[in-house]
C-alpha cells in the first residue's frame, strides 16, 4: 500500500504486522489507543463503551502492508480496488486486539518517560524545514524530534503489563522492491521488546504488549546515510532531488544498514533500546481524569483568522506536481521531480484529457501548488480523498495524545504541540501536560506542512492536500478540543458532519486461478532440499511445491511457517519459529501455468543453540472438483538437517 507503486505485489511474509490495543479506564470514563497497521476507521461493536469519540486507531506507517482496505479512489487504483480479503482481517484483528485488552483489563498505574532516540532520522526536506522562520527554527536543535516518549503500564503489584510509544520517523526502511509484508522498523522495535519480555513465546502470543506509534514522521526519513544517485554513488541534487542520469528515480535515500534488511533491524533496534531503557527508569506517575475529545470536521471549508485583518480558508483536496516525484524514499517512475511550483504542459494536458481540468478557483486556493490532480473536484467512481477526517484528543492525566488525521512535518507538530499545551495549561491541574502527536490517526489525509514549507512545494507541500492554510485549520480545531477538555466541556462540542461510507466499492482484482504442481508431485513436497548441516549465521533454504497464498484466507493467528527443534528429552518436535519472526522469510514465488514455489528461509542467529531442526511448510491449493472449486490444505516438511554451535580456530 505505502509506495503505491503497482508492481510491488505481495508475495510472502518478512514480518506480519499485529493490532495493538491499549485501554485505560479511570472509573469514569475509557480510552483505547490502538497502534495497528492500518489507516482505515474501525467499525467498533460494544455498544457504547467504544466510541468515536474515544477510541483512536493510528497507524505505524509500514508502507509494506496489504493494500485496498481505503473507500477514496485514489487509494484504490494501485490497489485495483477495495480487497476484501484484506479489510476483513484487519478489521477482524483490530478488533479481536481490542476484545482481548477488554478482557485482560485490571487496576495499575502508568508512569511516563522521555528521552532522545540518536541516529535513527534524517530530515528529507531540509531545503523545505529552512524556509520556516529563524527565530522559531533556532529554538531547536535539530531538523527533526528525536524525542520518544514511554507510558509504562504496570499492575497494582508493579509487574509490568505493556508499553506505549511515540517517536517521529518513516516505516519506510524495507523499499518498494520489497514484496513481502513487513512490519518495517516501527514493527520490529515492536517485536523485540515484546520478544524480551514475554521470553520463550512465540511472535504475538506474550502477555506484554508494546507499542511504537507513527508522530509528526512527515518530512522525517529512517534512512539515514542520506540520499544518492544509486546509478554513480554522486549526490543528488539539492533542491529537487533528482540525478543529472535517471532523474528523480535514481535518487533514493539509504543506511544505516548495507541493505534494508539490516537497515530495518537497525533503526527498530534503535528505537526499541531506547525504548527500553526509558520504560525500566519511569518512575513519573501518570495521574489524574482521562478525556475524550472527538470531532469531524469538513476540511474543504474551515475559516481561520489568523490576525485582525486577514481570514484564510482552506481548498478542496488537491494534489501537486511534486506529489508525483515521491519521496528520496521511493521516486516515482515519471520525469516530476520534487519543488515544482509551475505545472508541465505535457501532463497537464495529459490530465485535462483523461481527468478534467482543475478549477481557477481550486487553482487559485492552492497557489503557490501547480495543480496535478485536483481530487476535490474527481469524483469517479467514487469521491478521491476525504473531506470529512477526524480531529481527536484523549487525555491520559498528564499526557495528551493529539491524533493526526495524517502526516504532519516536524515543524507542524511542533506548532501543534505547543498550541495544544497552550489551551490544556488554562486549567492548572493540566499544567504540567505532555503533549504528543498520535500520526496517521483513524483517516489518511497525506501531508500536514507549515505555510512556509508549502512554498516550497516539495513532495511534502504537495500533498499537504487541503492547501497552504490546512495547518492553521488544524491548529484552530484542536485548540478547541483541547480548551473544551480542559473547560470539561467536552459534550458541548459540535459532533461534525459524519464521513460518507460507500456501499458500492469496485474491485478489479481478478481471484486467484487455480493451483496446478508438476507432475507426479504433491502440493507441499520439496523441491530443493536443505543442506544436512548449517552454522550460526548460515541461511537455510527450502523449497515446497505451493498453493497460492491469497487461498489461505484469513491466517491471522496461524503460521505458513514453521521452524521446529527436536527435543530429544521429550522426543517431539517444537515450534521455535513462525512467519511472523524475523529469522524467516516466506517467499512466495508465481511460475507459469498456474504452478507456483514458496521458498522458506531461515537466517539463523548467532545466538541459536545447535540441535535438529526440520522447516515446515503450510498452505491450501485450489483446484476445480465438478466444475466447482474446491479449496484443501496441505502441508510440507524439509529433511532434518543439523545446527552446530560455530567453533573458532587461530
Ligand atoms: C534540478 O535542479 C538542477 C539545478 O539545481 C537542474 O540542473 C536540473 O535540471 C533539475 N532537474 C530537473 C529534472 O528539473
Ligand atoms: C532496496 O534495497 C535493496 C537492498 O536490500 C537494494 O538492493 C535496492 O537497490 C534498494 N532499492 C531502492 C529503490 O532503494
Ligand atoms: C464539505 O463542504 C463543502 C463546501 O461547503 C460542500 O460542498 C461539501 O459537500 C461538503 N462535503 C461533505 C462530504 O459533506
Ligand atoms: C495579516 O496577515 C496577512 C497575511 O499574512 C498580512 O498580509 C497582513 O499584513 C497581516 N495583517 C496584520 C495587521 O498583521
Ligand atoms: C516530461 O516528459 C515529457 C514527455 O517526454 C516532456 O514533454 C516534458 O517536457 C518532460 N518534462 C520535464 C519537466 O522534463
Ligand atoms: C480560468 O480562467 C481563465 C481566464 O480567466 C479562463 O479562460 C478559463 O476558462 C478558466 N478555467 C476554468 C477551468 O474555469
Ligand atoms: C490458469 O488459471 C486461469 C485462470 O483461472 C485459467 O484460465 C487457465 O486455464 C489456467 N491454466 C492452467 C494451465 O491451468
Ligand atoms: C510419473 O509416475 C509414473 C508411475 O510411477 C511414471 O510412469 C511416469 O513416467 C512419471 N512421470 C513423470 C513426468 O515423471
Ligand atoms: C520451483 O522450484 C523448482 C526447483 O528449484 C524449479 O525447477 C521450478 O521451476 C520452480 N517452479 C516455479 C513455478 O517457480
Ligand atoms: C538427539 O537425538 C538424535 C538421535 O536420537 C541425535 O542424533 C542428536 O545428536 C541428539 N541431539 C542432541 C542435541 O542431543
Amino acid at each position: 500500500m505505502g509506495y503505491a507503486n503497482p508492481q510491488q505485489t505481495a508475495a510472502g511474509i518478512h514480518t506480519r504486522l499485529y493490532s495493538r490495543a491499549f485501554i485505560v479506564d479511570d472509573r469514569r470514563r475509557r480510552v483505547v489507543f490502538v497502534t495497528a497497521d492500518v489507516l482505515k476507521a474501525l467499525q467498533v461493536k460494544y455498544g457504547d463503551v467504544y466510541r468515536q469519540d474515544n477510541v483512536v486507531l493510528s497507524g505505524t506507517h509500514t508502507h509494506c502492508g496489504p493494500a485496498g482496505y481505503f473507500q477514496y479512489t485514489l487509494f484504490m487504483i494501485s490497489s485495483k480496488g477495495y480487497i476484501k480479503a484484506s479489510i476483513e482481517p484487519l478489521v477482524n484483528g483490530i478488533v479481536k486486539s481490542i476484545d482481548r485488552a477488554h478482557r485482560n483489563m485490571k487496576p495499575g498505574r502508568i508512569y511516563r518517560n522521555k528521552g532522545e532516540v540518536d541516529d535513527s532520522s534524517l530530515n528529507r526536506s531540509p531545503h523545505s524545514y529552512l524556509n520556516n522562520p529563524e527565530d522559531e527554527r533556532d529554538r531547536y536543535q535539530w531538523n527533526t524530534d528525536k524525542q520518544v516518549l514511554v507510558l509504562k503500564f504496570t499492575d497494582e503489584d508493579g509487574d509490568g503489563m505493556g508499553m506505549l510509544s511515540w517517536f517521529a520517523v518513516h516505516a519506510v526502511s524495507m523499499n518498494y522492491t520489497n514484496r513481502m509484508v513487513s512490519s518495517d522498523n516501527m514493527g520490529h522495535a515492536s517485536y523485540l521488546l515484546e520478544q524480551d519480555k514475554n521470553p520463550g513465546t512465540l511472535p504475538g502470543q506474550g502477555a506484554f504488549v508494546a507499542g511504537f506509534s507513527s508522530s509528526n514522521l512527515g518530512d522525517v526519513s529512517p534512512n539515514t546515510r542520506g540520499p544518492h544517485c544509486m546509478n554513480t554513488g554522486l549526490s543528488c541534487d539539492y533542491l529537487n532531488s533528482s540525478c543529472p542520469v535517471g532523474g528523480t528515480k535514481m535518487c533514493q535515500g539509504f543506511g544505516p544498514g548495507n541493505d534494508m534488511f539490516d537497515s530495518t533491524r537497525l533503526i527498530g533496534h534503535n528505537i526499541y533500546r531506547k525504548a527500553k531503557e526509558l520504560y525500566a527508569n519511569a518512575v513519573e506517575e501518570v495521574t489524574g481524569p482521562l478525556h475524550s475529545a472527538h470531532q469531524w470536521v469538513n476540511m474543504t471549508e474551515v475559516k481561520v483568522q489568523i490576525n485582525s485583518t486577514h481570514t484564510v480558508s482552506t481548498c478542496k483536496p488537491a494534489l501537486g506536481h511534486s506529489f508525483a516525484a515521491g519521496t528520496t524514499d521511493g521516486g516515482g517512475d515519471l520525469n516530476f521531480t520534487q519543488g515544482a511550483v509551475e505545472g508541465d504542459p505535457f501532463w497537464d494536458g495529459i490530465r485535462d484529457a483523461l481527468l478534467g481540468e482543475p478549477s481557477n478557483e481550486t487553482q487559485e486556493c492552492h497557489h503557490p501548488k501547480p495543480i496535478l490532480f485536483s481530487t476535490g473536484e474527481m469524483n469517479w467512481p467514487l469521491p478521491w480523498h476525504p473531506q470529512i477526517v477526524d480531529v481527536q484528543i484523549i487525555t491520559i492525566g498528564s499526557v495528551a495524545v493529539v491524533a493526526v488525521p495524517g502526516e504532519m512535518t516536524t515543524m507542524s507538530g511542533r506548532r501543534l504541540r505547543e498550541a495544544v499545551k497552550q489551551e490544556l495549561e488554562a486549567e492548572a491541574t493540566l499544567r504540567d501536560t505532555e503533549v504528543v502527536i498520535a500520526g496517521l490517526s483513524n483517516v489518511y489525509t497525506h501531508y500536514i506542512t507549515t505555510y512556509e514549507e508549502y512554498q516550497v512545494q516539495r513532495y511534502e507541500g504537495a500533498s499537504t492536500i487541503y492547501g497552504p492554510h490546512t495547518l492553521s485549520a488544524y491548529l484552530h480545531k484542536y485548540r478547541g478540543l483541547a480548551r473544551a477538555i480542559a473547560q470539561d466541556k467536552v459534550s458541548e462540542l459540535p459532533v461534525g458532519p459524519e464521513p460518507p461510507f460507500f456501499k458500492k466499492l469496485f474491485n478489479l482484482l481478478l481471484p486467484a486461478p487455480v493451483d496446478r504442481k508438476p507432475a507426479n508431485s504433491s502440493f507441499g513436497d520439496v523441491v530443493q532440499q536443505v543442506y544436512p548441516v548449517y552454522r550460526q549465521g548460515d541461511v537455510v533454504s527450502v523449497t515446497f511445491v505451493a498453493g497460492n497464498p491469497r487461498h489461505s484466507g484469513d491466517m491471522r493467528e496461524k503460521t505458513f511457517v514453521t521452524v521446529e527443534i527436536y527435543d530429544n528429552r521429550t522426543a517431539a518436535w517444537e515450534v521455535v519459529y513462525t512467519d511472523a519472526s524475523w529469522e524467516t522469510r516466506f517467499h512466495w514465488l508465481k511460475g507459469s501455468n498456474n504452478r507456483s514455489n514458496a521458498t522458506v528461509e531461515w537466517h539463523i542467529l548467532p545466538s541459536t543453540p545447535g540441535g535438529s531442526y526440520r522447516i515446515k511448510h503450510f498452505g491450501h491449493f485450489k483446484q476445480m472438483k465438478a466444475l466447482r472449486p474446491v479449496i484443501s490444505p496441505y502441508e510440507g516438511s524439509s529433511d532434518v538437517f543439523r545446527v552446530t554451535d560455530s567453533f573458532y580456530y587461530e
